[in-house]
């Protein structure tokens, strides 16, 4: 059996995240979403897989993130759509990447294989 090492990335550090908030990080020419809901962190792209949209300026309606553009709602634990853009059916714009996060003292990482 092969075993999956992982690289940890530091993204931030958590005073930076308001609690309720997001943020928008740029990890060297890759920008990431940065949120905080209930005292969990979430990581996930910045850019809406509808026209990339800038989530970072969209609406936190607990663990959903609603696109400033045309309003479609992704779900920040798994990055599955709640609801494609002006309506439509969730599967008619892909899923939104997220990552896997790791908290170690006062800094956000993510896991990258
Ligand atoms: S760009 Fe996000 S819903 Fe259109």
């Amino acid at each position: 059996m092969s075993k999956v090492f992982y690289v940890l990335v530091r993204v931030c550090s958590l005073r930076e995240v308001p609690e309720d908030g997001v943020v928008r990080v740029d990890l060297r020419g890759r920008e990431v979403l940065v949120a905080r809901v209930g005292g969990n962190v979430y990581v996930t792209d910045v850019w809406c897989t509808h026209e990339e949209g800038d989530l970072s300026l969209g609406v936190l309606e607990g663990d959903i993130i609603m696109c400033p553009l045309h309003g479609a709602r992704f779900r920040l634990t798994d990055g599955s759509v709640v609801e494609g853009p002006e309506g439509e059916p969730p599967d008619s714009i892909p899923r939104l990447k997220t990552y896997n996060v790791k908290i170690q003292g006062e800094d956000i990482y993510l896991e990258e294989p």
